[in-house]
């Protein structure tokens, strides 16, 4: 066997990468919709913000194993985020995990990074625990932030929509709701900017060690223009402090246009000075609104919140999500450099 770095941009190799991550993941939570090929090809070319390494394991011609490393590149500078990691059902407890995670260690290693960090999906989780997590443990990772899984199923129930809408409005007054697709309006931008940073310095992040982020319109757009790249368009509601005109909270749902059966609830943000008035819900609930509209294929929503974010898990068990398992976040520190 084998160890390689795939280049995104050969779209055969990519392709043999992504087949891996792709039956890893059919085995794990079978018929069930992952990334796209497009989505992760896209997203490997990196950013402004972020550069990656993929790392494929082959053996006798065939690709068995798969891992993706994350350079963020503006702040947070000691992380590699590990993704995808993946080896082929067929051959697993065969040592190639190892291997490839021995290989992420050492180009992070290289990269001048000392801190890794991976998240595994556990379908199972809390009853049956999952093998990533014992394979994880046995090589010094530890366990730093579980996100529960809740889904979402569409059309929601409308009833208990309208009820929670009425049961916001008496709280959301001097606030109203602009909503948007795949580009935030210009005059809005600025204030996004200031969202986006206050989602890396107020979202709960349990052990995780994860520094603030700096964000300016520039990047806002960098962001849309990655989700266009990667073939994906979304929905979005904010909420306006009609007495200053600021935007003081955002909600963001997000699908592939190649298959929009199953979207994504992105982030969702209200500014500490604003919380209590039931923005979170309100938005919310507007956002499925618009999301019925736009895009009326899609009938499940996933999201992940962590265990400690009791406002979030409220609104989501409000709107009906039910738990699916959870992603949980585990960080290494690595060798001579700590
Ligand atoms: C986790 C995963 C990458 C491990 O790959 P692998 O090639 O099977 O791992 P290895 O053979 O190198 O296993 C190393 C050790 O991990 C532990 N381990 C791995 N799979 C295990 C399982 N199914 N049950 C119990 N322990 C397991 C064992 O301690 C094993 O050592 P041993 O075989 O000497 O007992 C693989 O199961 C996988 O692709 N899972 C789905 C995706 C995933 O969970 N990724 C991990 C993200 S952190």
């Amino acid at each position: 066997m084998r160890l390689r770095t795939v280049d995104p941009n050969d779209d055969q190799a990519f392709a043999g990468w992504f087949s891996v991550v792709e039956a890893s993941y059919q085995h794990d939570r079978p018929g069930e919709r992952n990334w796209l090929l497009e989505e992760l090809q896209a997203r490997g070319r990196g950013s402004k913000a972020e550069r990656f390494v993929d790392v494929a394991a082959i053996d006798d011609g065939a690709v068995v194993g798969a891992a993706r490393l994350g350079l963020p590149l503006l702040e947070n500078l000691r992380l590699v985020g590990l993704s995808q990691l993946a080896v082929r059902p067929d051959r697993r407890r065969a040592g190639i995990g190892t291997a490839l995670l021995a290989e992420v260690e050492r180009l992070a290693t290289a990269a001048g990074r000392d801190l890794l960090e991976a998240d595994l999906d556990e379908p199972g989780w809390p009853e049956v625990p999952d093998p990533g997590r014992i394979f994880a443990g046995r090589h010094g990772f530890e366990c730093a932030q579980v996100a529960v899984r809740r889904d979402l199923t569409l059309p929601a129930d409308r009833e208990r929509i309208d009820t929670l809408e009425v049961q916001c409005r008496r709280y959301v007054s001097g606030y109203a709701l602009r909503t948007w697709r795949d580009r935030c309006p210009q005059d809005l931008v600025d204030d996004r900017a200031v969202l986006a940073a206050r989602m890396s310095t107020d979202a709960p992040m349990g052990d995780l060690e994860r520094a603030a982020e700096h964000w300016d319109a520039d990047r806002v757009r960098d962001r849309e223009g990655l989700q266009l790249a990667q073939n994906r368009s979304w929905v979005a509601v904010g909420a306006i402090h009609q007495a200053s005109g600021r935007m003081v909270g955002f909600t963001e749902v997000g699908f592939p246009l190649r298959a929009p059966e199953r979207g994504y609830q992105w982030d969702t943000l209200v500014r500490r000075e604003h919380r209590g008035h039931r923005l979170g819900a309100w938005m919310k609930v507007a956002n499925l609104r618009q999301l019925a509209d736009v895009s009326p294929v899609t009938t499940l929503v996933t999201t992940w919140n962590a265990d400690d974010n009791a406002p979030m898990i409220a609104v989501n068990k409000s709107l009906g999500c039910a738990a699916n398992g959870a992603l949980t976040h585990w960080t290494k520190r690595l060798g001579d450099q700590r």
